[in-house]
């Protein structure tokens, strides 16, 4: 297993795509540190389907968007688990809102949850890795919009088209300590961020016709590539977004 030995700080794992990255890494040998800031039951299970494998699990309640929280989060996976090798920044909200009518608080949540949080992780993450000096592996879970505008949701819009020069910019300054910085960016993917639009068939209807593969994604198609970045393959990727869309982007007149 490719990972065995390695500890994992998943943000947002309790739930969706951070659940499945995950699984994923444990099941590639890494030791998981979950964290979620809602559902403790949901994070404890899984917690119970981690130490099924037979990998270490612990978990953290921590909002990412509060940044003593969110380096805490980083130092008690450091204190329980021995170390920090790979963090996937996957903790992440929108609001669905007209942009004439976005409010000042719905703005700041986004941002702060989505980027300052990411960005607050990374360095903390950062500074252990470089304290380690064994290298390291920070994978942001962008979005197709860090590239793609969609009307209906500016302050995500802004929140990944942000987290896209952060990850350049710190993929740079991190190189000489050996630490890969990458973006994957999913496309429609079925998860609870997504309810709205799965439940009703008109809007899903519209959005499959979008996506040239056909289909929405599922949540490994996401763990899938993350896995890859985490590896020893990828030692040599950094700086870079790997969208995981079905070809939406593609797609002439998208969204
Ligand atoms: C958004 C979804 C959207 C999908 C494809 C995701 O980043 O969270 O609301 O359906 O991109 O546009």
């Amino acid at each position: 297993m490719s990972l065995t030995g390695q500890v994992a700080v998943v943000t947002g794992s309790s739930t969706g795509i951070g659940r499945a990255i995950a699984l994923r890494l444990a099941q590639d040998g890494a030791d998981i540190c979950i964290n979620y800031v809602h559902h403790a039951e949901d994070a404890n299970a899984v917690q119970a389907e981690i130490k099924q494998t037979g990998r270490r699990a612990i978990v953290v309640c921590a909002d990412v968007s509060q940044v003593p929280q969110a380096r805490q989060l980083i130092a008690e996976a450091v204190a329980q688990l021995g170390g920090i090798d790979i963090l996937v920044n996957n903790a992440g909200i929108e609001v669905i809102q007209p942009f004439l009518e976005v409010t000042e608080e719905n703005y700041d949540r986004v941002l702060a949850v989505n980027l300052k949080g990411a960005f607050f992780c990374t360095q903390a993450a950062a500074q252990q890795m470089v304290r380690q000096g064994r290298g390291g592996r920070i994978i942001n879970i962008s979005s197709v919009h860090e590239d793609l505008a969609m009307p209906g949701n500016a302050p995500y819009c802004a929140s990944k088209g942000g987290m896209r020069m952060m990850m350049r910019t710190v993929a740079l300054e991190l190189a000489k300590h050996n630490i890969t910085v990458n973006d994957v960016g999913p496309g429609a993917i079925a998860t609870p961020i997504n309810r709205k639009t799965l439940e009703n068939p008109q809007l899903l209807a519209a959005l499959k016709a979008e996506i040239p593969l056909g289909r929405i994604g599922s949540p490994e198609d996401v763990a899938g590539v993350v896995s890859f970045l985490a590896s020893p393959e990828a030692a040599y990727v950094t700086g870079s977004t790997y969208f995981i869309d079905g070809g939406l982007m593609r797609q002439t007149g998208a969204l």
